[in-house]
């Protein structure tokens, strides 16, 4: 039986995660009479200090499904040094899996999907180092939006594309002479002007920052300048 590895790299603990509810819902698109089916969460393995069990969990995956947030237009850093732990866990190790396939679910809190691209073109090349597949990503703007009204019907023709590009990482496990397969972006459609969505993702920030006993100012604080 192959074993499916799916790996959550939201840094968020005790929030509902967006990468999360993705990553489960590719989850169950993949048949548990076919498949194993492992879940690790990077945020977890770093603070139980459990490592070394979920990179010998991933030294046998056949398959790795990697589903993150964009931070700052890339990976969270927390991601970049689990991936960089393991390629040194990889390199020094023997009996590690040969063919394996990865892809990548990359969400982000504009609207446009292609901004993830770049957060893409990392994995690829991490896959390269450790001599794997890298298939293909699903590209996702307005992650939190999409999950937090996923049952408005405005919605509908979203999580529909998305069913469908987590059913074709479904069918692409399955393959084994697979061809190339192009990365699958998909935005929100928004039932009002994107200026309002600007606005409500602003206010969002602001509500962050107050309930860490901050003020809408020091959001534009630059600590790292001197004399400001
Ligand atoms: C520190 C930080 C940096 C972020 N950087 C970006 C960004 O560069 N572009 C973007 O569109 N969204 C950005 N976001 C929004 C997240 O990608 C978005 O909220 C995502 O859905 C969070 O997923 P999660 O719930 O799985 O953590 C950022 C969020 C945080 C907290």
């Amino acid at each position: 039986m192959k074993n499916i590895v799916l790996i959550n790299a939201s840094p968020k603990i005790n929030e509902q995660s967006v990468s999360k509810e993705f990553l489960e819902m590719a989850g169950s698109q993949i048949d548990s009479d076919l498949f194993s089916k492992t879940f690790i969460d990077v945020r977890k393995s770093f603070l139980t200090h459990n490592l070394t069990e979920d990179f010998q969990t991933l030294a046998k995956a056949d398959v790795m499904i990697i589903s993150f947030p964009l931070y700052y237009f890339c990976m969270p850093g927390m991601l970049t040094r689990f991936l960089v732990d393991y390629h040194n866990y990889y390199t020094a190790s023997e009996n590690i899996k040969n063919h394996v396939k990865v892809y990548a679910i990359v969400n982000c809190g504009f609207p446009e999907p292609e901004i993830n691209l770049e957060a893409v073109r990392v994995i690829k090349s991490f896959s390269q180092h450790l001599n794997a597949e890298f298939r293909f990503g699903v590209l996702i703007g307005g992650g939190p939006m999409m999950v937090a009204t996923k049952k408005a019907p405005f919605m509908k023709k979203s999580v529909q594309k998305l069913k469908s590009a987590f059913s074709s990482i479904a069918a692409d496990i399955q393959h084994e002479n697979s061809t190339t397969i192009d990365s699958i972006c998909i935005g929100v459609d928004f039932p009002f002007s994107r200026r309002l969505y600007y606005f409500m993702g602003g206010k969002g920030w602001i509500t962050l920052a107050r309930k860490n006993g901050l003020k809408k100012k020091d959001l534009y604080k630059k600590p790292y300048r001197l004399n400001e």
